[in-house]
């Protein structure tokens, strides 16, 4: 759990150079753990995130009656409600976690009882409308505050829908799954831009059977989920932090193994290539119909060129955005990011902290509504970054921190345990001073 604020000091580097494990892949490890906790029998999961939002996840479903064991420092075993919860005693924390509200949300509207969902500050501001409308029309009843958290879920037996996701989101899109997989009939969930699909691919390993076309997925309810044993694959948005930092210096090398290479998460890797990168990807398996590798990374000798973020991309690139913005300042044409809007509701308005502490940083920067234009060939200079407790914040300037004049401190560096608590030691491993 995000414990007092902490501060962090970064000293640049001269280089990156190593190679790393990272933990389990948040989106997956918040998804098995649901699903888990709602299948009948015993999952057993290795290399689970160890982020605090997952950990939300795992008590959410605890107090709905699942049982959780911790086995090992990242391995869960999880005895589901076999398709039944029990309304919980007391209001369902789910943190900082946007994904756990808008995913379980899904799981409880066809189920029996009310069910009210808190979380912190951050979370209480971030909208939620986007899943009271489709579950409404599926015939659940959701109370929102003034469209955000806290939520009070009064379940009701569903029906299918065929809804189509106005904003690109993957959390809705699972939330509507989750409840498809409970209603009669077959629900349809339409994308204009096809968002991570981990929650495909998770449900169909629970045994779920979904189909799918090039832009929509089709449950057909009801469906029972059974048990399974599964490794997380490393995660690649942690990952994005350390292949912008290894991008950043020529003469690094990075390789990073057991990692999640999931097409619709693994656009960073095109972008980084597109920035003259160099990108190898190697020992590709699936598990669970997750795609895993290595990864290995170069910085070009003549250093980065310039690239422009817009549409889909954005919208797959979505939690790599604020590290990209990040070091674009030390690329040579810039990086242009446009069709980004979504990031100003995140777990806080990342357009305006990376504009921000981009300009305390000494950079030029121009903030769209939907984006960002930060010009390349410019120099960065140490100084106190505010994270605004956003854990992609504070990683990535930790990450412009490398190669910035002079030493950085970073505010609200305890944040970035929300996903990532290992960052700042794997970092030190990796960063030669
Ligand atoms: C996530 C989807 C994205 C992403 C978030 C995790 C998921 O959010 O930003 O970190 O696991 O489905 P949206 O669904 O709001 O785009």
């Amino acid at each position: 759990m995000p414990t007092a604020a902490q501060e962090r000091l970064i000293r640049p580097a001269r280089n990156i150079y190593g190679s790393l494990r990272l933990p389990g892949d948040k989106s997956i490890s918040h998804r098995y753990a649901m699903l888990g906790g709602f299948a009948q029998g015993v999952s057993r999961f290795t290399n689970f995130s160890t982020g605090a939002d997952c950990a939300s996840t795992l008590a959410c479903m605890q107090a709905l009656g699942a049982k959780v064991t911790q086995t090992g420092t990242d391995s869960f075993e999880i005895t589901g409600v076999g398709g039944r919860v029990t309304p919980a005693a007391h209001p369902l924390d789910c943190g900082n976690s946007g994904s756990t509200m808008r995913m379980i949300s899904g799981l409880l509207a066809p189920q029996v009882g009310s069910f009210t969902l808190i979380g912190d500050a951050s979370l209480s501001r971030r909208p939620m409308e986007r899943i009271r409308k489709p579950l409404e029309e599926m015939g659940a009843r959701l109370t929102l505050t003034e469209g955000h958290g806290p939520l009070t879920i009064d379940g009701a037996s569903l029906h299918s829908i065929d809804y189509t996701t106005p904003v690109p989101s993957a959390q809705v899109k699972a939330c509507i799954l989750h409840a498809g997989l409970q209603a009669s009939g077959t629900t349809t969930v339409r994308e204009r831009v096809r968002t991570r699909d981990h929650s495909e691919l998770a449900l169909r390993a629970f045994g779920a059977t979904l189909t799918r076309s090039l832009d929509s997925v089709s449950i057909t309810g009801p469906q029972s989920l059974h048990a399974i044993d599964a490794t997380v694959p490393g995660d690649i948005s942690s990952a994005a932090f350390f292949l912008c930092a290894a991008a950043l210096f020529p003469g690094s090398s990075l390789v990073i193994d057991s990692l999640g290479l999931n097409p619709t998460r693994a656009t960073l890797l095109d972008v980084l290539t597109a920035l003259g990168a160099h990108v190898a990807v190697l020992n590709i398996e699936e598990k669970h119909a997750e795609l895993v590798g290595t990864v290995q990374i170069t910085a070009p000798a003549e250093g980065l060129g310039s690239t422009e973020v817009s549409g889909a991309v954005a919208a797959q690139l979505i939690d790599e955005l604020p590290v990209l913005a990040a070091i674009a300042p030390f690329t040579s044409g810039g990086v242009r990011i446009r069709g980004a809007k979504e990031l100003r509701v995140k777990e806080s308005d990342r357009i305006a902290l990376v504009a921000m502490n981009l300009r305390a940083m000494g950079a030029e920067v121009t903030e769209f509504e939907d984006g960002l234009d930060v010009p390349g060939g410019q120099t960065l200079h140490g100084t106190t970054i505010d994270s605004g407790g956003d854990h992609r914040i504070a990683m990535a300037f930790s990450v412009a921190a490398l190669r910035a004049d002079g030493e950085t401190l970073i505010q609200g560096a305890e944040s970035a345990a929300i996903s990532f608590p290992e960052f700042f030691d794997l970092l030190d491993l990796v960063a030669e001073r």
